[in-house]
């Protein structure tokens, strides 16, 4: 895993043995902003619980933070890393100073995991290891997931029809689930699993990305 520097200046982690980054080439925190939080939680309203697949360098917790704390809205946050990155690609990824908080951004990385921690009046943060497939959820428990696993040609097995409808249960009336990718087999399996689809443009240009709703 190393840092890879966007278009935009700030950096993203690429794993070389995958060719894959964490975020777009073209700018992390635009696409970050744009899908989760433009097209995510902007779609809910009141205080919410997010699902979040992979909590990686913690760049769409920080903004989530953020976001509650301007929109004075509760956010719960459970967020899924079986793979943790390494601490010392942490403190240069420059997230905190850029998003000018850098304090947030070390509390986020510090809580403890496996167990709810608050992070400030707006904001709970509850991280685990476990993996999305392995994992049971609460039915009708969250308002919005930010799907930001590895992209399907990568990593097919967390595309597919069953954790779709895993996540379909788990999603309340009305919520949404967000997410980077429109592949045609992506928007066939969301279909599978009950949800119905909409297909916005996506961050920094993209023709399209995916919200789709319970
Ligand atoms: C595209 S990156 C996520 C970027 C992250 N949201 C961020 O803001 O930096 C995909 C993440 O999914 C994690 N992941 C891989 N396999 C997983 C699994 N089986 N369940 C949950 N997360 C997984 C990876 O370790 C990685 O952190």
């Amino acid at each position: 895993m190393e840092l890879q520097e966007t278009k935009t200046g700030e950096y993203t982690l690429y794993i070389p043995s995958m060719d894959e980054t964490y975020h777009s080439r073209n700018g992390a925190i635009s696409e970050s902003r744009h899908v989760f939080l433009q097209e995510g939680l902007d779609r809910t309203i009141g205080n919410i619980r997010v699902l979040e697949v992979g909590f990686g360098t913690g760049l769409n917790a920080i903004l989530a933070a953020q976001y509650a704390t301007q929109h004075q809205r509760k956010i719960h946050f459970h967020t899924f890393e079986p793979f943790q990155v390494p601490f010392d690609l942490i403190s240069q990824i420059g997230y905190g100073q850029i998003l000018e908080d850098q304090q947030l951004f070390e509390q986020l990385h510090a809580a403890e995991w496996e167990t709810p921690v608050s992070i400030s009046e707006y904001f709970i943060i509850h991280k685990t290891t476990q993996k999305l497939e392995y994992v049971s959820l609460t039915n009708e428990h969250y308002d919005c997931i930010f799907f930001d696993a590895f992209a399907p040609k990568k990593q097919p097995e967390l595309w597919e029809t069953g954790i779709f409808s895993k996540l379909y249960a788990a999603t309340r009336p009305n919520g949404v689930l967000t997410t980077y990718s429109a592949a045609g087999q992506l928007k066939r399996n969301l279909k599978a699993a009950g949800y119905s689809t909409e297909h916005p443009p996506g961050a920094n240009g993209k023709r399209e990305m995916t919200v789709a709703m319970r």
